[in-house]
């Protein structure tokens, strides 16, 4: 059975379930939230090391202002009110992506992950204003800077994801097969797993029958 470290999922599908249930895209967020809840108690339960969580994209910042405020305030509400409870379960909290959100959040997020540094039950990153192709970018410009050689170890430390093992699954929710700019490096050898259903209406019974037929693969890492 493979062993399982780290599982990286893109939840997609909370803007057309709130439409369809609620009437409202920034409800089918709230939902999603409520699932992103669920996932973390689930991962803790199957000693999962890593959960990386693809919250919001470079590319997200072309939404209307309405719903990215509404996003925001969705999260900065979360941080308020259970960072505690996320540093009691010994989770540690670290953000993937450039921190230049408004002052209030900035410094929520840097006083969340101060606080829950030292945490080693399960690491749940949050990748905020993340993408892959500029977080390569950034790591060649550095490793040019530091005079190093690139090497795949070499590349591998100066990505956000350094210390980080790559993700054994990816899951993707919301009926729609692509990658959407998401740690394109890091998943070189992952197991992709496309769900049909939308984000808020995944559970933990979908999660761990993932789970299950991901151990049951036969990984061969380019050999036989
Ligand atoms: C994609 O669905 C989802 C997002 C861009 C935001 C993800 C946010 C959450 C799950 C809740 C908030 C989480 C935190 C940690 C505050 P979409 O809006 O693209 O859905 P669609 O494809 O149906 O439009």
């Amino acid at each position: 059975m493979n062993p399982l470290n780290h599982v990286a999922i893109i939840m997609d599908g909370n803007g057309r379930w709130g439409l369809k249930y609620k009437n409202s895209r920034n409800e089918g967020h709230r939902a999603g939230l409520r699932t992103v809840e669920k996932i973390i108690r689930e991962s803790i339960k199957n000693n999962i090391k890593f959960l990386t969580l693809f919250a919001f994209s470079t590319e997200n910042w072309k939404r209307p202002k309405k719903e990215i405020n509404f996003l925001f305030n969705l999260l900065e509400n979360f941080l308020q009110n259970k960072i505690d409870d996320l540093y009691n379960q010994n989770i540690k909290l670290k953000i993937l992506g450039k921190k230049n959100f408004p002052k209030k959040i900035n410094k929520l997020l840097y006083l969340s992950e101060k606080k829950t540094f030292k945490n080693n039950r399960l690491q749940v990153n949050l990748a905020l204003n993340y993408g892959s192709k500029s977080e390569l970018i950034n790591a060649f410009k550095s490793i040019k800077k530091n005079k190093d050689k690139i090497t795949e170890k070499t590349l591998s430390k100066h990505l956000l994801t350094k210390n980080i093992p790559d993700p054994d699954i990816l899951i993707r929710t919301g009926n729609t097969k692509r990658l959407s700019n998401f740690l394109l490096w890091q998943i070189a050898y992952t197991e992709i797993f496309f769900e049909k259903k939308l984000w808020p209406a995944f559970n933990e019974a979908d999660y761990n029958k993932i789970i299950t037929n991901y151990k049951k693969i036969k990984r061969n890492f380019g050999n036989i």
